[in-house]
């Protein structure tokens, strides 16, 4: 049974009043537990399809299934609790709130659904990427490195089904992108997550039960 499925997903944007066709019927299933790279270009559609199977943004036609329930026609209402619970999302760019401390960032998904051990739990995953003794620190006083891997833990806090990660090492030098990816496979593994990877390392890659490629706005693999 797929924990994620697209069907005959189309997206497009228009810019100056003109239709790009970045996506043009892609359909995938992805099984519990997998660990899938997705490849492709830059501009050829990946960041688009990652924000389409996590629900950030809607299809221009096409569905997506997240555990046999069609999140396509979910209301915000509907896609707040999926989002925070059902699914974590690592970005490129870090995303962390500039005014909250690494512990407070990572508590965060946590407190928005109420769970009385967010803290303890943030300690747990702070310890676990070797990054205790940088609680209290502001995102502004942490390296690139560092700061992806408080994400990762925010991401991981209400241990997700289904982790997506677009780039996540894009921003990072390769010793600390290496760290980064490490950590955020053997998590993978730990939690039994399933894993969507937007990344150029092709060692990552080879490590992938599959990888699916964009090109043309079709996929394949
Ligand atoms: N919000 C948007 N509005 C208009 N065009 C967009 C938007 N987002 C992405 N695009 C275009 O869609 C194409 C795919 O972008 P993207 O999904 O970011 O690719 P990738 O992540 O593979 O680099 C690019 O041509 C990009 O310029
Ligand atoms: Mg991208």
């Amino acid at each position: 049974m797929a924990l994620l499925e697209a069907r005959n997903l189309t997206k497009t944007y228009t810019v100056d009043r003109r239709p790009i066709n970045v996506l043009e019927d892609v359909s995938l299933m992805i099984e519990k537990g997998t660990f899938v790279v997705i490849a492709g270009s830059s501009g050829s559609g990946k960041t688009t399809l990652l924000t389409l199977l996590s629900g950030l943004d809607h299809p221009t036609s096409g569905q997506v299934l997240i555990d046999e329930r069609d999140i396509t026609g979910a209301s915000e209402a509907e896609l707040a609790p999926i989002r925070n619970q059902i699914i974590g999302f690592v970005f490129q760019s870090f995303h962390l709130v500039p005014s909250m401390t690494a512990r407070e960032n990572i508590m965060f998904p946590a407190e928005l659904r109420g769970d009385p051990k967010a803290d303890t739990r943030a300690g747990q995953l702070l310890k676990r990427v070797g990054l205790a003794d940088r609680a209290d620190n502001l995102p502004s006083q942490l390296s690139g490195g560092e700061k992806q891997r408080i994400a990762l833990c925010r991401a991981l806090i209400n241990r997700p089904k289904l982790l997506f990660a677009d780039e996540p090492t894009g921003n990072l030098d390769s010793e600390n992108g290496n760290t980064v990816l490490t950590q955020l496979i053997d998590l993978k593994n730990e939690h039994g997550a399933t894993l969507v990877l937007v990344t150029h390392n092709p060692d990552i890659a080879r490590a992938a039960d599959r990888i699916l490629t964009l090109k043309d706005g079709h996929l394949s693999g």
